[in-house]
């Protein structure tokens, strides 16, 4: 049997999701997504598919019209995670995760969710095109990805790559590719420093826990790196904008 390794588990542990999001906010996302009874739900880079599971859910999972979903990840204990999300809300029938990379994906569906996962695409504009080829005629993509709201310092770019850009520059890749924008809005402050925060706290929890354990060091100065990054570089720099796109 293998031991419990508490360092693995804390990673993620203080996230409701991994993205900066509140709950209103993405109860606001969801009902503009407006996921139907009988809906097909995607979601790739789903992590554990928090949101994919309150889509389903805002759907309706009972009688003939159950709405389905599928979550894909190449993140396998994140995915198990969201199997066991799925099972205490008896939505195991209801939704499958699945191991693979999200732009393999073929099968198309209504409603398609891909947030903070753009990457797994090559960026934000190979992330619209392919998932142009997945969203059902008359379908929604609820499309999160990240934004310069203010010009970044050079350190900033670096960290974050040079096809970030500004709002306006997002919207005009989306419309160049045929999307129409049903909704648009933005991480607020409060919901970055949460998300930073939860991003830490795990395994900041851990480190006092186990200050002993011959990988604190490591962590510790992880850990250090990405709170000064984020005070010092990308605080109210890089955005987090929120796109429900129809085409
Ligand atoms: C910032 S997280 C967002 C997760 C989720 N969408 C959410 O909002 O909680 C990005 C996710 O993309 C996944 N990912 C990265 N590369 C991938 C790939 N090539 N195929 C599928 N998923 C990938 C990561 O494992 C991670 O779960």
């Amino acid at each position: 049997m293998q031991a419990t390794d508490h360092l693995a588990d804390s990673r993620y542990a203080r996230m409701r999701w991994n993205t900066p999001l509140s709950e209103e906010h993405a109860a606001l996302l969801l009902r503009r997504l407006d996921v139907r009874p009988g809906a097909r739900v995607l979601d790739l880079g789903c992590g554990w598919g928090e949101l994919l599971l309150r889509a389903v859910t805002a759907g309706g999972v009972s009688g003939a019209l159950a709405t389905r979903g599928v979550g894909v990840d190449t993140d396998d204990a994140a995915l198990a995670r969201g199997r066991r999300s799925a099972a205490d809300r008896s939505l195991d029938r209801h939704v499958a995760f699945v191991t693979g990379e999200a732009a393999a994906w073929q099968e198309a569906a209504d409603r398609v969710l891909c947030v903070g996962s753009a990457h797994a695409f090559g960026g934000t504009g190979g992330a619209l095109d392919a998932l142009a080829t997945v969203v059902r005629p008359g379908g929604r993509l609820l499309f999160g990805d990240a934004f310069w709201e203010r010009p970044p310092t050079p350190d900033t770019e670096e960290i974050f790559g040079p096809e970030v850009t500004d709002l306006p520059g997002l919207v005009e890749v989306a419309r160049e590719r045929g999307w129409r924008v049903l909704h648009l809005s933005t991480a607020d402050q409060r919901e970055w420093d949460d998300f930073e925060s939860t991003w830490l706290a795990g395994r900041q929890e851990w480190l006092l826990t186990y200050p002993e354990d011959p990988r604190a060091a490591d962590i510790r100065a992880e850990l250090d790196e990405r709170l000064r990054q984020y005070v010092g570089g990308y605080r109210g720099v890089l955005g987090l904008a929120y796109l429900v796109l129809g085409r």
